[in-house]
């Protein structure tokens, strides 16, 4: 298993919008709309490396805890991401996809999302999914809920239980492991992101903050993973 593996998914955190707005002395919502601006960048930067899987952060079950002027700036960037790109985004041949407690996502932004998933469910160049009201505890104790549930109804048996069962009741099951994780903004945590994908994940860090993410940026990071020696515990 040593060597070298294609790079086919990246995971981002994208942090460090507040910090952006303070320096350019805005509002924490322009360091919100600057990061969406990121976002859209690194995409299609992504796409043009090709990257089939892009998995984002972008709101937290920690998330919920911050002022409700803040929340509610960011569910309606959400709505203008998808109502203002999405049709760029289709275009591009990609699929938009969400994991999280999006039952939790208020409502019009959820049936925005949901008819973006629609739309794009047959697109075959890449898939960006969106991390919204996600923890990856959250994610693993709702696995196991209905894990139990299947238990009790007698659909699995206990003794049946194994990785690639447990990967079968995740929000999204088809999703890969990401060979690499970036979190942006110099902080040094996953910060309850993808607790189960990450486990062979590498990790990059920069002190870049996520509104000034580019092309170039995702270079270095792709650069840093080539020069890593993967060996998942063999020699
Ligand atoms: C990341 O930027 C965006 C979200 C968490 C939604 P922050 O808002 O966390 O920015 P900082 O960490 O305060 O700089
Ligand atoms: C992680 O960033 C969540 C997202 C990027 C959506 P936070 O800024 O919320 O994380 P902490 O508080 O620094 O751990
Ligand atoms: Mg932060």
């Amino acid at each position: 298993m040593a060597g070298k593996k294609q790079l086919n998914h990246i995971a981002i955190i994208m942090d460090g919008n507040g910090r952006w707005a303070e320096r350019e002395n805005v509002e924490r919502v322009e360091g919100h709309r600057a990061g969406a601006k990121a976002l859209k960048r690194t995409v299609e930067a992504a796409m043009d490396l090709g990257i089939k899987y892009l998995t984002v952060y972008a709101f937290s079950t920690e998330n919920w805890k911050r002022s409700p002027k803040e929340v509610n700036a960011l569910m309606s960037l959400l709505r203008d991401f998808v109502d203002n790109d999405l049709a760029e985004i289709d275009e591009k041949g990609i699929r938009i996809n969400v994991i999280g407690r999006i039952e939790q996502i208020p409502w019009i932004t959820r049936r925005k999302l949901q008819k973006a998933i629609r739309a794009t469910k047959n697109n075959t160049a890449g898939t960006l999914t969106l991390a919204l009201s996600y923890g990856g505890r959250a994610e693993v104790i709702d696995a196991t809920k209905k894990i139990a549930e299947d238990v009790a109804a007698k659909k699995i048996k206990a003794s049946a239980i194994d990785e690639s069962l447990f990967q079968n009741y995740l929000y999204d099951p088809e999703l890969p492991d990401p060979e690499l994780l970036i979190r942006t903004s110099g902080e040094l945590r996953t910060s309850n992101f993808l607790l189960w994908q990450l486990s062979y994940s590498e990790f990059y860090f920069t002190d870049v903050l996520w509104p000034d993410f580019d092309k170039n940026e995702l270079g270095k990071a792709v650069e840093f993973y080539n020069s890593r020696e993967r060996r998942f515990g063999g020699r």
